[in-house]
């Protein structure tokens, strides 16, 4: 599974690029906005730092604008990967987009039935919100088994990238779905990390070891 980082914040992306864990970045209006740089700026100091698909999110509303904010996005970067939100107007300029090689992450998709449109649109991407449907009481995994399913059915081509991740549990159970990429604040990637016996068996080992270092020099 590939992960990405779901901020458009340069220090944390920094911090994950030294791990070696970081194989793209997620955007959105409201993570470019807390970063205060226009969005063409901002994009393109993310490319600089990480070498993978970037998405950059449109903020019109007409497919006509879309897809011309979106020729303007991709023009920043190679990596550049369009978002277009999954509306009426959303997926018609998907459609253009896709057709004209630039590529697209569908995002706001809560249902499965959206994520059939956005294969059959031509996205390179489907971005399932999951913690903003726990946040209502509905089970957000379960939406993205279901868009596994269905895209294995059919052998669409699109990528499976579980959003809206809150807790490393949504990372695991991501996993286990099949989602192809999960994108996560650097808070919850930093949680990866953690496993008490991991740091107390780590205290053990070193601390025998120094014991036996200082027996040794004593001796
Ligand atoms: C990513 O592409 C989405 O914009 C993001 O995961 C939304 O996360 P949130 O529901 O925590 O705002």
């Amino acid at each position: 599974m590939r992960i990405f980082l779901d901020t458009a914040n340069l220090k944390e992306i920094q911090a994950g690029v030294e791990y070696g864990l970081v194989d793209g970045v997620t955007t959105n209006p409201t993570t470019i906005a807390k970063e205060g740089r226009p969005i063409e700026e901002q994009i393109r100091a993310i490319c600089n730092v990480v070498d993978g698909d970037i998405s950059a999110e449109v903020v019109s509303t007409t497919a006509r604008e879309m897809i011309a904010e979106g020729q303007a996005l991709a023009r920043i970067h190679p990596n550049v990967v369009v978002k277009c939100p999954l509306i009426r107007e959303g997926i018609k300029a998907t459609f253009a987009l896709s057709s004209q090689g630039i590529r697209v992450n569908v995002t706001l998709c809560f249902t499965p039935v959206q994520a059939l449109l956005a294969a059959k649109a031509g996205a390179y991407i489907i971005s399932p919100f999951i913690g903003r449907l726990d946040d209502i009481a509905i089970n957000g995994m379960d939406l993205i088994r279901n868009i596994v399913k269905i895209y294995n059915n059919y052998g669409y081509p699109t990528k499976v990238l579980a959003a809206s991740v809150r807790t490393p549990i949504h990372v695991l159970e991501a996993a286990l779905a099949g989602a192809h990429i999960a994108t996560m604040p650097f808070k919850v990637l930093d949680m990866l990390f953690h496993h008490p016996l991991t740091d107390k068996g780590l205290a053990a080992f070193l601390a025998d070891y120094q014991k036996a270092f200082q027996e040794t020099t004593v001796g």
